[in-house]
C-alpha cells in the first residue's frame, strides 16, 4: 500500500478497465491539448505514463482550459470511464479508459511564450540548450527511465555486496591528494590560510586504511573528482562502486566482480569473464580495452617486410618499429578507393601517417601497395580473397593505437559489431610507464599497486622495472574500461621503494604520504580491490554512448555546469576569508 498523503490517488500510468467507475485524482503535466469542435481533451503526463482527461461532461469554468498550456502542472478530479471502442488507444497503457473531469486546478502555469523548448516538442533543442534547462530535458521519458535504471542498478549492487558481507563506509570529500593520474580539484582552507584540501580522485588510500583498520570488506558508491581531458565516457565528477577486501587474492576479486556483473546485467549464474593478458590484448587488438564483439584481429607482420623495397615498411621493420595488418575477408564487403583513402583520417589522430592496403582476388594481389607484395609475402599472409590493411611506424605505440582505431572503424563500417555485452578481464598490466617528458617512471595504475608477487624481490633491487608486470586488472565491456583494480602493496619498505622508483625524495614521500607509510608499520592485512565506473555501467545498460545521458546534472565537455553557471567568480569577501587573490 502506498503511503497516504499524496495529492493524487493514482499516477498517470496506472488506470485500467478495472478502475472504471472510481473517482480519482491525477496530477501531472499537460502533454497534449485537443479541442475537437468544443470537445476538450488533455493528455496528462507524469513519470509513469499518460492518461487522457475528457472535459466532455465538465461543468466547471471551461475558460480555465485556456491556461492549461503544454507543460503546465494541473490536478484533475473525475470519474474513470471506459472509452468508446473506436476511441481506445493500444499504444497507451491507459488507452482503454479516460477520466471525465469534474474538478480542475491549475497548480503551476507554464509560461508558454518564454519556455526555451518543449521536452515533447516537435523540434529537437540543441545539446547546449538542453543542458542549460536540464530540468526540462529531465521530463523526457528517456532520461527518467535512465535515472530509474541507475537507481535500480545501485540498489542491486548494494544487495549483492551486502549479501557477501560487505559494509558501506563513507569517506571524506575534503581530503588530501590521492594520485590517480589526473589533476586534483583543490579547495582552499579558511582555517589554514595558504593550504588546500584536494577532492579525492578516488578513495584509494582511505579504503586501504579501512583495511588496516580491520574493516575486512568495504564498499562505497562514491563520487570521484578528476581534472582531466574530456572524452565521451569521462566526467570531471563521476561515481564508482568502490570495493576493498582484506586477505583476498585476485581470484576472489574477479569472482566477486563477476557476481556483480551477473546481477547487474542479468546473466546466468555460470557466467564467467574470459581473461587476457595485457601483452596479448596489445598484440591482438592494440588496446588494453579491446572491443571483442567482432574479429578483425591484428597480425604483427613486421618480419615479412625486412627485405622489402617499400621504404614505408622496411624502415620500421629494420628500426625497432612495427607493422600490423588487418585482413577483411571478401564476405565482409569491399571498400572503394575513396573509402580506403579516407582511412588516413582515422589513424591521423593517433600519430599514424596513413593506411597501406592491397586487395586479393583469386590469389592475385592488386591495387595499393600490391607491387611490393611478392609471392613469398603473399604466401605468408594468405591468398584468400579480401583486403589487407597495414599500419607501420617506427614508434610501436603509434602502430598499436592506429591499428586499434582502424579496427574499430572497420568494425563499424562493415557492420560487424554484435549487439551483445562482451566482457573481458585484462590482467598483468605493466607496473610502470616511462615518461620521456619528465624522465621518470609513473605508476600505470596507481602507486599503491603491488608488483606481480613473484617480482617483488626484483622490484626492491630495482631490476627489470621497465617490463615488470603488476598485480593489476581491468574489467572491459564492449571496448569500455568499466572497472580497474589491483592487489596492493602492504609492506612499508615496498611502498617506500615505490615512491623512490616514482622519483619522489624521501621528504616528498613523507610530506604527501607519511600518514600512510606509517600506517603500513602497524600490522597490515594483505588486501586488494577494484572500482567500477558506475556511469559507464549505466551507459552500457542504457545503450547510450554519452556519459551525460546517465548523470542527472552533468558537466559540459569543458567541465562547466551551464545550468547553474559554474564555475563562477567568488565574491571578494569570500576570497578575503580565504586570504586569497587571483592573479589578473
Ligand atoms: P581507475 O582510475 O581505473 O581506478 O577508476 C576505476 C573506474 O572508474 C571509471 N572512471 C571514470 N568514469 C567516468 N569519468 C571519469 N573521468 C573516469 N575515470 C575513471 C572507469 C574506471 O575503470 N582507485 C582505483 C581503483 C582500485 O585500484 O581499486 C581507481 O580509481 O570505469
Amino acid at each position: 500500500m502506498a503511503l497516504p498523503g499524496l495529492m493524487r490517488t493514482h499516477h498517470c500510468g496506472e488506470l485500467r478497465k478495472e478502475h472504471v467507475g472510481s473517482e480519482v485524482i491525477l496530477c501531472g503535466w499537460v502533454n497534449k491539448y485537443r479541442d475537437l469542435g468544443g470537445l476538450h481533451f488533455i493528455d496528462l503526463r507524469d513519470k509513469f505514463g499518460l492518461t487522457q482527461l475528457s472535459f466532455v461532461s465538465f461543468e466547471g469554468n471551461i475558460g480555465l482550459l485556456k491556461k492549461c498550456h503544454l507543460e503546465s502542472t494541473i490536478m484533475a478530479k473525475g470519474m474513470v470511464k471506459e472509452r468508446p471502442s473506436e476511441a481506445t488507444n493500444a499504444d497507451m497503457l491507459t488507452g482503454e479508459v479516460e477520466v471525465h473531469v469534474t474538478q480542475l486546478t491549475i497548480l503551476s502555469e507554464n509560461n508558454i511564450d518564454s519556455i526555451p523548448f518543449l521536452p515533447y516538442g516537435a523540434t529537437e533543442a540543441s545539446e547546449e540548450l538542453k543542458l542549460k534547462y536540464r530540468y526540462l530535458d529531465l521530463r523526457t521519458k528517456r532520461l527518467q527511465d535512465i535515472l530509474s535504471l541507475r537507481s535500480k542498478t545501485t540498489f542491486k549492487a548494494r544487495e549483492v555486496l551486502n549479501g557477501e558481507g560487505f559494509i558501506e563506509v563513507e569517506t571524506p570529500i575534503l581530503y588530501k591528494s590521492t594520485p590517480e593520474g589526473a589533476r586534483d580539484y583543490l579547495v582552499p582552507s579558511r582555517n589554514y590560510p595558504g593550504s588546500v584540501y584536494a577532492l579525492p580522485q578516488s578513495p584509494q588510500t582511505l579504503k586501504q586504511l579501512l583495511m588496516i583498520g580491520g574493516t575486512d570488506k568495504y564498499f562505497q558508491i562514491c563520487r570521484c573528482f578528476r581534472d582531466e581531458d574530456f572524452r565521451a565516457d569521462r566526467q570531471p565528477e563521476f561515481s564508482q562502486i568502490d570495493i576493498e577486501v582484506s586477505f583476498a587474492t585476485q581470484d576472489y576479486i574477479k569472482k566477486l566482480a563477476e557476481k556483480l556483473v551477473i546481477n547487474l546485467f542479468g546473466f546466468d549464474d555460470d557466467f564467467e569473464v574470459p581473461r587476457m593478458s595485457f601483452d596479448e590484448a596489445m598484440r591482438r587488438y592494440g588496446s588494453d580495452k579491446p572491443d571483442v564483439r567482432f574479429g578483425l584481429e591484428h597480425q604483427i607482420v613486421t618480419e615479412y617486410f625486412k627485405e622489402s623495397d617499400f621504404k614505408v615498411f622496411s624502415g620500421p621493420a629494420n628500426n625497432d618499429g612495427m607493422i600490423k595488418a588487418i585482413f577483411v575477408e571478401e564476405k565482409c564487403g569491399d571498400m572503394s578507393r575513396k573509402e580506403l583513402d579516407a582511412l588516413t583520417e582515422v589513424v591521423k589522430p593517433h600519430g599514424g601517417k596513413g593506411v597501406a592496403f592491397f586487395k586479393v582476388k583469386d590469389g592475385t594481389p592488386s591495387g595499393g601497395v600490391s607491387k611490393f607484395i611478392n609471392e613469398d609475402i603473399l604466401t605468408k599472409l594468405g591468398r584468400e580473397n579480401g583486403i589487407w590493411l597495414f599500419c607501420a611506424d617506427n614508434d610501436q605505440d603509434v602502430v598499436h593505437s592506429s591499428a586499434d582505431a582502424l579496427r574499430r572503424h572497420l568494425g563499424q563500417h562493415f557492420n560487424l559489431i554484435e549487439d551483445a555485452y562482451k566482457f573481458l578481464w585484462v590482467y598483468d598490466f605493466p607496473l610502470l610507464e616511462w615518461s620521456a617528458e619528465e624522465k621518470r617512471y609513473a605508476a600505470r595504475h596507481h602507486p599503491f599497486t603491488s608488483p606481480k608477487l613473484n617480482c617483488v624481490a626484483d622490484f626492491l633491487n630495482g631490476e627489470n622495472l621497465a617490463t615488470m608486470p603488476a598485480e593489476a586488472y581491468d574489467l572491459v565491456c564492449n571496448g569500455y574500461e568499466i572497472g580497474g583494480g589491483s592487489i596492493r602493496i602492504y609492506q612499508n619498505h615496498v611502498q617506500s621503494k615505490m615512491f623512490e622508483v616514482l622519483g619522489m625524495s624521501e621528504e616528498e614521500a613523507k610530506y604527501q604520504f607519511g600518514f600512510f607509510l606509517e600506517a603500513l608499520k602497524y600490522g597490515v592485512p594483505p588486501h586488494g580491490g577494484i572500482a567500477f565506473g558506475l556511469d559507464r555501467i549505466i551507459m552500457l545498460l542504457a545503450g547510450t554512448d554519452s556519459i551525460r545521458d546517465v548523470i542527472a546534472f552533468p558537466k559540459t565537455t569543458s567541465a562547466a555546469d551551464v545550468m547553474a553557471g559554474c564555475p563562477s567568480k567568488p565574491a571578494t569577501h569570500q576570497l578575503d576569508d580565504l586570504n586569497m587573490r587571483f592573479k589578473d
